[in-house]
């Protein structure tokens, strides 16, 4: 049964009644600029071929009735009249209650939904499960209500939800790519200004993802711990995010700064120049270049931002022995456990594969990782 079936069925087994409307938006996976969204710099990510879909029909009243396929069913419901809660017993629910109390924050006139979710993209593994949960959500919401917002707004909104509602301070990155991505590219998105550059993957370039399966149990905090650090060294430079400030300026400053607040801000420098150097070189098809970029960004990441863990490190090494210098592998995403991502030339993907089955669980206690190959897909739509 396809994806669109399941929904279907879990919709009409609920409701009684066919859906009028289906909506999806796509989980992501982030080639490089790690860390980089929350410091207003550059980010290269491109949307996979793994989504959130969402089945909806309009109702009378003013009432959101939602239920979701990956927890049997349950149903949760709440009124767009009343101050929204959040809810404890169905805490899913709340990525759909954040983006409904931000919409009518902003002064948007909602309609009750019947609304059933199904998703396909890993949760808890870095692939922005949560993000694309948003962005479908809002695109649900508005067009249901008659309401045109653009999708960067979309994604502004669904950052804000997570922000507030759900209480992850992440940055802007899962929600652009989820809402704006494009098939068959990446997109340099400046945090700043939210322009973007779509930068074509070759052909020749499969997009490999490994996922360690190690649980993220300290993500929340680190992630935040790293987010403030960011900032008490921007603050230290007088200047509004670690964007501002050059490599040249930080090793100036090195004797006035401790040391982990200067590695942080290394790894952020650093890797926003990366970031900027991998559009170009992605862009003209030279994944060798693009492999060099790849690996500093791991070995920062590593080292400066101390974001990895050794079962990370290990998959790193079992497909950088694979490819050598023809392709690019890193970890993606907030880190400490998590996904890989890998530019494997087609030819070797099958390689890449065995030798992560072979290898990984020696160097992971025996955990298995499960292995994706994407195709970058455009970002959330009416289907
Ligand atoms: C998570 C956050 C993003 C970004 C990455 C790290 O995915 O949601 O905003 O900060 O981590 O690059």
């Amino acid at each position: 049964m396809s994806q669109k079936q399941a929904l279907t069925e879990l919709f009409t087994n609920t409701f009684s009644h066919q859906p009028t409307h289906f909506f999806q938006a796509p989980g992501r996976v982030n080639l490089i600029g790690e860390h980089t969204d929350y410091n207003d710099g550059f980010v290269l990510p491109c949307a996979i071929d793994y989504q959130a879909m969402i089945a909806v029909s309009p109702r009378d009243d003013q009432k959101v009735v939602v239920t979701a396929h990956s927890y049997d069913g349950q149903v949760s419901e709440f009124q767009l009249t009343l101050p929204i809660a959040s809810s404890k017993d169905a805490f899913w629910s709340n990525y759909v209650r954040g983006v409904a109390t931000v919409l009518l924050q902003r002064g948007m006139n909602l309609k009750g939904v019947n609304i059933a979710i199904i998703g396909n993209v890993p949760q808890g593994a870095g692939l922005s499960s949560s993000a694309c949960l948003e962005v479908v959500t809002g695109l649900t919401l508005t067009r249901m209500a008659g309401l045109d917002v653009s999708l960067k707004e979309l994604a502004l909104i669904g950052q804000q939800a997570e922000n507030e509602f759900v209480g992850c301070k992440c940055g802007i990155m899962d929600q652009m790519i989820s809402a704006c991505g494009k098939e068959g590219h990446a997109m340099l998105l400046d945090c700043r200004s939210l322009d973007t550059r779509l930068v074509s993957i070759p052909e020749s370039a499969a997009v490999v993802i490994i996922n360690s399966n190690v649980k993220r149990g300290l993500v929340g905090s680190e992630y935040n711990t790293r987010r403030e650090q960011c900032e008490a060294a921007a603050q230290h430079f007088g200047v509004k995010a670690l964007r501002d400030v050059t490599l040249a300026q930080l090793e100036a400053a090195k004797a006035d700064l401790d040391d982990l607040t200067f590695r942080r801000a290394r790894h952020v420098i650093t890797e926003n120049d990366r970031t900027e150097a991998a559009a170009e070189v992605l862009a003209t098809g030279d994944l060798v270049t693009m492999g060099e970029l790849m690996a500093q960004s791991h070995i920062s990441m590593r080292d400066d931002f101390e974001i990895t863990v050794p079962a990370i490190d290990g998959i790193v090494e079992i497909v950088r022995n694979v490819i050598g210098n023809e392709g690019g592998v890193r970890m993606t995403g907030g880190g400490f456990g998590g996904c890989v991502v890998a530019l494997v030339p087609q030819e070797k993907v099958d390689a890449v594969k065995q030798a992560v089955e072979q290898h990984y669980p020696q160097c992971s206690n025996g955990l298995i990782a499960d292995i994706y190959v994407c195709r970058a897909s455009d970002g959330a739509s009416q289907l």
